[in-house]
């Protein structure tokens, strides 16, 4: 049996007053379609589609991003759910059982689309409808059941006033039968109270039907506006920091703590205050992050601190501390044992084992061996204006307050510069380079009596 996803991310969606299309609006940090694309991915369907519409160039842009397989069906002008779904004809025909997702729903996840299809499958149903029950059902399509059997789903819209009172509603996500549903799409009419095609019309002409109630009410949640948006956020941040808290991470308070769905922390790791963990990445044991950290698509290792510390796409060996006040920019590897101190910035250089960097410094595009030290104030120039160069220094060498390595150039092991120079030549091992004008100095002068003078 083919199994298809289609998920539906065409919609202007409105009532967030955006220039960008709902989907693309995020929760932690990752836009909803992100979510959905996740699930459906893991679920691994034979075939995902994404349907476009509203600024579609943007939608394709970020299913593109992510790499994976996705096929990308555009629907020309958005005249509903059911409109959106026909646009994505081709892949209905060929395959034999399509899921239907919405992609401004974020948490329906891999199980639950599991659960449904083995529902769809045992009822041999011409669609399974996941719904939920919920306190608040404003806005969400009911769940109309006529002697307890599903019959009908009524958009908010066209509600009456009893049917509003259901709380079971529709997900948004969807089993049909893939032949069923090539016949019913063509059928549908605009004839309700949004003039829109609704997909969820497609229900009343099909002969079998089921509800997939989840346990979960939390999996059908969508957002249509900036305030759902928020609370979306609310209930995924939670999830995320119980679930890492489950796992062995400490955190003194959660106040301004922010951690994206995939990062992964290892265990008595403690997280402080303001601190953003986003992105894939992933955290050792015994750590210290934060407080006020920024940490995107980084691997830390084990017993790391990091305290008051930007650091993006980069590696932070074990036993390292870095902070306060540091940036670690992409393509940064910082080896074991190092320790980088305030005020200091690395962009694109491997540091290397034990190296000492410890304040007022740049270190950019920089290959650094062991058990380096960098006085105050150092800086690598890299940039000509219009080429970046390469800067390379051995192990143990000393680099003195204040130096200027002028790439590209090469400090040689053990070499040291001495303090203020400008070094524009390499340095052999074992030498000191030392760039200075000759000291003069010029007696009997004093400021006062000058200025009393004057
Ligand atoms: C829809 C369902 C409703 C359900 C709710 C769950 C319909 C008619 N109603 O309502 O029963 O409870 O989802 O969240 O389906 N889209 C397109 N093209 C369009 C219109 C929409 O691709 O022409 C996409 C949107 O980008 C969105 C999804 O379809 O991702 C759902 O559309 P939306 O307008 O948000 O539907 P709801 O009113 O929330
Ligand atoms: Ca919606």
């Amino acid at each position: 049996m083919r199994t298809a996803c289609i998920i539906l991310a065409g919609g202007a969606g409105k009532r967030m007053k955006s220039e960008r299309p709902k989907v693309l609006a995020e929760v932690l940090c990752k836009p909803m379609l992100g979510w959905v694309l996740d699930a459906a991915e893991k679920f691994g369907f034979d075939e995902i589609s994404v349907v476009t519409g509203y600024k579609a160039e943007l939608t394709a842009e970020y299913v593109s991003s992510r790499g994976g397989s996705v096929t990308i069906c555009h629907q020309a002008e958005q005249k509903g759910t059911g409109d959106a779904v026909r646009s994505a004809m081709e892949v209905i025909q060929r395959s034999d059982a399509v899921c239907v997702l919405n992609g401004d729903a974020p948490f329906v996840d891999a199980d639950t689309i599991r659960a449904s299809l083995e529902l769809h499958r045992s009822t041999g149903s011409g669609v399974t409808v996941i719904t939920a029950e919920l306190e608040s059902p404003l806005g969400y399509g009911r769940i109309i059941r006529t002697n307890g059997e599903f019959t009908a789903i009524r958009e908010q819209k066209d509600c009456s006033p009893e049917e509003a009172g259901i709380c079971e509603v529709n997900s948004g996500a969807y089993w049909f039968d893939a032949k069923k549903l090539s016949e019913a799409l063509p059928k549908l009419s605009t004839n309700n109270a949004a003039g829109e095609y609704y997909l969820t019309d497609c229900v009343e002409m099909m002969q079998r039907r089921s509800a997939y109630t989840s346990p979960n009410p939390d999996i059908v949640l969508g957002a249509n506006t900036r305030s759902a948006l928020l609370e979306l956020n609310r209930l995924a941040r939670l999830k995320k920091l119980s679930q890492l808290m489950d796992e062995g991470v400490s955190f003194i308070t959660t106040d301004g703590v922010i951690i994206g769905a995939d990062v992964r922390i290892g265990c008595d790791t403690t997280i402080l205050p303001n601190t953003v963990i986003l992105g894939s990445t992933t955290i050792g044991r015994g750590c210290v992050i934060g407080a006020n950290s920024h940490i995107e698509n980084c691997v830390i290792g084990g017993n790391v601190q990091l305290n008051n510390v930007q650091a993006y796409d980069s590696v932070v060996e074990d036993d390292v501390k870095i902070g306060p006040f540091a940036q670690l920019r992409p393509g940064t590897t910082i080896r074991k044992g190092v320790k980088i101190g305030d005020f200091v910035e690395i962009k694109n250089s491997d540091i290397g084992v034990n190296t000492a960097v410890a304040h007022l410094t740049y270190v950019g595009d920089s290959d650094v061996g062991r058990g380096v030290n960098f006085g105050c104030g150092c800086v690598t120039a890299n940039y000509d204006g219009i080429n970046k160069f390469r800067t390379k220094i051995g192990d143990h060498a000393f680099i003195g307050c204040n130096t200027n390595l002028i790439a590209p150039v090469e400090v040689g092991e053990n070499a040291t510069t001495a303090a203020g120079s400008t070094i524009t030549k390499n340095v052999p091992a074992n030498s000191l380079a030392v760039e200075r004008g000759q000291v003069r100095v010029i007696e009997n002068w004093s400021k006062n009596a000058l200025r009393k003078k004057k």
